[in-house]
Formats: structure tokens, C-alpha cells, sequence
């Protein structure tokens, strides 16, 4: 008999609850508790706020959005730095959560978070806590797994608004730029782009000059009365990034999409109608697709078989249609990014789409 504590880190995601459903129920066949902990770190630090998660708290919660364990990206235990960088967490709060977990009877802890919260998670596990980590984010930015959970349904909202704005940019002959979230990333903007077949796809990875931008949209207003242009928040005009300080070195994305309308009006005042959208957290909420309630299920199921493998330290990674797990330390170490050679990148040129 075990007892695996279990916790939902960072910002919320689609397919969260999936997680927590898989693996409560792999749990309960091998005989295991499952304790949830609420609100990320802060359950686990003192007063640890807990519960027992039984597969009746469970029982379809994959259909719903969100985590009901609840999730903070902010908190005493936040390891990241912005960047890349992470930040040593003090030695008394780690030794609190140690503590906190052996005082509970934990066994393994599953940490189902972005590279922050498993960065922090590495820091416990050097105090001999076992972890598990589970790879969240919409972004799909993580290189150790081939798709995190979460992404294909932001990606289906993009789409849906892409092909809601194309009407109403038709029917006014304007230029329409759609923001997507993704951090430094462009694989959302990328595949909404792609599939809701816009003229333009703006990302992070591929810099491109103001005037570039502005010719392609003369071209293409005279040849086809209205454009939809597709910008990641991580985008650059000019190699500058639209972001804000968040403290400790973390930046906020977002509002790529109303920068790049006053440049061009100031680069060509009056010559096109420009509107945006810019899409956030509704890329985020609502009910998880069956691509991402699947693949989250099997992420929690995997989660338990490494507990019961003992296959401590590890992250459970989904790589040629198969879960496997990683070292966290190999997982946190590296971004995956849109490159030249991706599939969905060359094709959209294939299509002419202005990508650079
Ligand atoms: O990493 C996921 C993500 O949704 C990014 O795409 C976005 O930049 C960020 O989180 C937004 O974070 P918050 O919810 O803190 O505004």
C-alpha cells in the first residue's frame, strides 16, 4: 500500500483534471491512496491543505477545464527565474514541504506542472522526496515529449475564432490580426494558423521587417480585399518583443497585435482597416478536446507506473506514440521551438503564406 501525493502547478491548462482522473484511478487498481494537494507548493507548505482524492472525486472530471485542485504560478516555492534562469529556493521552505510530506506519509509526490514548477520539483527531490513530474503547458514548448496536453485545445479555440473573424474581415475588406498565446514559442500561432489557413503567420522564431509586412499586406488587400494575419504574443517585429517585468526577472507576454497596428499606421497611415483580437485565456479554459483528454489520461496513468517502478526523479514523456519517462533535470533543460525544417512551417510556405 502507498500513499502518492499528487498537485496541480503553474497556470491552469486544458486537460489538468484528466491528469488528476488517470491517475487516481491507475492508483485505486494497484491498491494505492491518492492526497491531493491544493493551490500548487502551497498546499504542501505549512498549514498543508490537503485531501484524499477517491476515484468517486474523480469520476469524470476529464470533461472539465481547469483543476480541481486549484493552481497558483506565483508563491514561496516559484524556482524560475524568466529566461531559462531558475532561482535557489530557501533552504528552510524546502526542508518545510520535506517534512510536510513525511509527516503525511508520502511516498512519491506527482508533480503535474510547466518547467518552473519542475524546477522547483528537482530542488525537493535533492532533500529525497521522490518525484514524479508531469509536463504541462499549452504551449507545447516542452523538448523531452512530442505534445503536452492542453495545446491541441487552444488550438481548436484558435482555430474557431479564425474562421469566426474571416467572415466579418470579408464582409468590412480589413486586415485582422489574431494573438495567440505560446510564450517564446509559435507552435500554437503556427498550427491555428496553418489550419484556419491564414495569409499570415507571425512567430516568435522567425523575426521579419516592419516594411516586408506592410508590402505583403498591400499585395495581398489589392489581390484579395481582406487579410488574416496570425501573431504569436512571443513574436518580434524588429527583434523587439511586446512583454512586461513580472518580477524576478519573468516576463508577461501579450499585446504583439495592437503594437504591430500602430506601426504599420504610423509606416502607412490610413492605408489599411486593421482590427485585433487578441485571443489569451479563452485558449486556456473551457472543456479539454478528446485529443488532450486523452493524452492526459494516459500522462496520469503513466505517472503511477512510475510510482510503482520506483522510476523516481523522473518526468513521463510521451515520444513516438508511446509514454516513456525522462530525467526532470534533461526535461526543464530545453525549449522546443518552430524550426525551418517543421512540418506544418514548411508547408505554410508551401502555401505562400507570409511566414519568413
Ligand atoms: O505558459 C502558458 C501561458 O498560457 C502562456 O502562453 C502565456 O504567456 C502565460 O501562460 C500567461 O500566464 P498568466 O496566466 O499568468 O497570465
Amino acid at each position: 500500500m502507498k500513499r502518492v501525493g499528487i498537485m496541480t502547478s503553474g497556470g491552469d491548462c486544458s486537460g489538468l483534471n484528466a491528469v488528476l482522473e488517470g491517475a487516481v484511478k491507475a492508483a485505486d487498481r494497484r491498491g494505492y491512496e491518492v492526497v491531493g494537494f491544493t493551490r500548487g507548493w502551497e498546499g504542501i507548505l505549512s498549514p498543508a491543505d490537503y485531501r484524499r482524492l477517491t476515484v468517486a472525486d474523480v469520476d469524470g472530471i476529464s470533461a472539465h477545464g481547469g483543476t480541481i485542485l486549484k493552481t497558483t504560478n506565483k508563491g514561496r516555492f516559484g524556482a524560475k527565474l524568466g529566461a531559462g534562469g531558475v532561482r535557489a529556493i530557501p533552504d528552510e521552505i524546502l526542508a518545510e514541504a520535506r517534512d510536510n510530506l513525511v509527516a503525511l506519509g508520502i511516498d512519491a509526490l506527482i508533480v503535474i506542472g510547466g518547467d518552473g514548477s519542475l524546477a522547483s520539483a528537482l530542488q525537493l527531490a535533492e532533500l529525497g522526496v521522490n518525484i514524479v513530474g508531469v509536463p504541462k503547458t499549452i504551449d507545447n514548448d516542452l523538448s523531452a515529449t512530442d505534445r503536452t496536453f492542453g495545446f491541441s485545445s487552444a488550438v481548436q479555440v484558435a482555430v474557431e475564432a479564425i474562421d469566426r473573424i474571416r467572415t466579418t474581415a470579408a464582409s468590412h475588406d480589413r486586415v485582422m490580426l489574431i494573438e495567440t498565446m505560446g510564450r517564446h514559442a509559435g507552435w500554437i500561432a503556427l498550427r491555428s494558423g496553418l489550419a484556419g489557413l491564414a495569409d499570415a503567420i507571425l512567430l516568435p522564431e522567425f523575426p521579419f521587417r516592419l516594411v516586408d509586412f506592410v508590402e505583403f499586406l498591400d499585395e495581398h488587400q489589392a489581390k484579395h480585399g481582406c487579410t488574416i494575419v496570425v501573431v504569436a504574443e512571443g513574436a518580434m517585429v524588429e527583434d523587439k518583443l511586446v512583454a512586461r517585468e513580472e518580477g524576478q526577472g519573468e516576463v508577461r507576454l501579450g499585446g504583439i497585435s495592437n503594437r504591430l497596428m500602430e506601426d504599420i499606421e504610423i509606416l502607412a497611415p490610413g492605408r489599411f482597416d486593421l482590427r485585433g483580437a487578441v485571443l489569451g485565456h479563452v485558449q486556456r479554459g473551457g472543456t479539454p478536446n478528446p485529443a488532450d483528454r486523452s493524452l492526459a489520461l494516459a500522462y496520469g496513468a503513466a505517472a503511477i507506473q512510475a510510482v510503482e517502478r520506483g522510476d523516481f526523479n523522473s518526468m513521463v514523456a510521451y515520444q513516438n506514440l508511446k509514454m516513456t519517462t525522462v530525467s526532470i533535470a534533461e526535461a526543464v533543460g530545453t525549449l522546443k521551438n518552430v524550426t525551418p525544417n517543421t512540418l506544418d512551417y514548411l508547408t505554410a510556405r508551401e502555401l505562400g503564406v507570409f511566414i519568413h
